[in-house]
């Protein structure tokens, strides 16, 4: 259905397949030794940037593989189906961390920030929660303090994916907190190049454990002005439109997973056999199935649709912030239903490190969690719909 919609041309075709024996082949042997171990994995990272999959949609003169949404949707869906941990580093470096630049940075800013990310040769990342301020994100306690061609940075930020190693961060901070959500600003830090900057403890995760997550403080750091992403006061509306782009990451994403569970269960649902019959010819298997495909059908088009609403946006500057929620949130949920059922269909086999369903499982929760929960996607779309905002 999906392809009557949403027809892939060559080059759609091209980058999915690329990404697909790319996940097959480099990702699948070691996705489930890095899950284990939590270890960062640098080599495989370093091989999709020379694929050009970390600046899919930026041009190429600034490092990136020049190549429109639904490419990055459909190559993102590929990898995550073999492994989320290598999918969220993928998605915020996309999304999070380059879209921002190329959308509100200045020509310099792209030469500096932009290229080194989005031609893998270097980790971007995106800096916006902190301990105490998650979903309400306006109500942030670090702040920047001008001094001369510097802002001074004091706090700490927590929930930083890629933080204890990313080369570059974009990083939302107050600049005057009377003014709330319009105080707060946005900077592009070099973290090679920021006296004060610190990455604190890596969280131990449920899920997505290859990737990952730190705190990062900043104890008087240094940040030259010249790195201010648009103008003081605009870090609120940047951070939203950037997350507008990572939402769409997230849900396609989740549809990796959801369709990674789904091939898995019918896989199994198709061999093992109980009560003198393969377990698919019973009904209580057999509607898991339906309603897994029919779910993740319905995914694929919302994340499709959103990302057409982006590429359109690209002309026209509209924003595509209901297609964006509205993707993330039913493919989050569709990613939960789907490894909740692979679990279930698998039966002790989904509860054992020996098949990847149970890891199916544990990354699918984030994906209802973070780049603004389901409970802020809903938000989102009901004020918007209720015409409360
Ligand atoms: N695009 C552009 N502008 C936007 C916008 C968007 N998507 N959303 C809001 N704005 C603008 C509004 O128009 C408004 O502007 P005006 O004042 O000029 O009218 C301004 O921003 C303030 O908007 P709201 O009054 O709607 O703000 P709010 O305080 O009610 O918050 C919210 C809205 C939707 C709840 C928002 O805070 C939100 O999305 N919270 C979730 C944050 C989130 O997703 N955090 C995840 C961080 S990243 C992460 O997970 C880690 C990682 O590395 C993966």
């Amino acid at each position: 259905m999906s392809d009557a919609l949403f027809p892939l041309s060559n080059e759609h075709k091209m980058i999915r397949d690329a990404a697909r024996d790319f996940a097959k082949n480099e990702i699948a042997p070691i996705a489930a030794q890095f899950d284990e171990s939590g270890e960062f994995p640098y080599e495989t990272i370093k091989k999709m940037g020379e694929m050009g999959f970390m600046g899919i949609e930026v041009p190429e003169q600034y490092g990136g593989a020049g190549m429109d949404t639904l490419s990055y949707v459909l190559a993102l869906e590929e990898i995550c189906k073999v492994d989320a941990s290598h999918g969220v580093i993928m998605s915020v470096n996309n999304s999070l961390y380059c879209h921002g630049i190329m959308k509100f940075g200045t020509e310099e800013q792209k030469q500096k920030f932009l290229k080194p990310v989005a031609s893998g040769k270097a980790i971007g990342a995106y800096s916006l929660t902190e301990p105490m301020s998650g979903s309400d994100a306006g109500t942030m306690k670090s702040r920047a303090v001008r001094d001369g061609d510097f802002y001074v940075l004091n706090g700490r930020k927590s929930w930083v994916t890629s933080g204890p190693i990313a080369d570059y961060i974009v990083v939302f901070t107050m600049t005057d907190p009377a003014k709330k959500q319009k105080g707060i600003s946005a900077f592009l830090m070099d973290t090679k190049n920021a006296p004060g900057f610190v990455r604190g403890k890596k969280e131990p995760k449920l899920g997505i454990r290859a990737s990952a997550t730190s705190e990062i403080i900043f104890e008087n750091c240094r940040v030259p002005a010249a790195n201010r992403l648009g103008e003081e006061g605009d870090g609120f509306k940047i951070a939203m439109t950037v997350l507008d782009a990572g939402r769409i990451g997230i849900g396609s994403q989740a549809l990796g997973i959801a369709e990674a569970a789904y091939e898995a269960s019918v896989a199994y649902a198709r061999e093992r056999e109980a009560f003198g019959q393969k377990i698919g010819e019973f009904q209580g298997t057999g509607f898991k199935i339906a309603d897994m495909k029919t779910r993740i059908e319905a995914a694929r088009l919302l994340i499709y649709n959103a990302a057409a609403a982006k590429e359109r946006s690209k002309a026209t500057g509209e924003r595509y912030t209901l297609q964006s929620s509205m993707a993330k949130l039913f493919a989050s949920e569709t990613a939960m239903f789907c490894a909740h059922a692979a679990v279930q269909i698998h039966g002790g086999m989904g509860y054992s490190k020996e098949l990847p369903v149970e890891r199916f499982f544990r990354d699918a929760k984030i994906t209802e969690i973070y780049e603004g929960t389901s409970e802020i996607q809903r938000h989102v779309i009901s004020r918007a719909e209720l015409g409360l905002k």
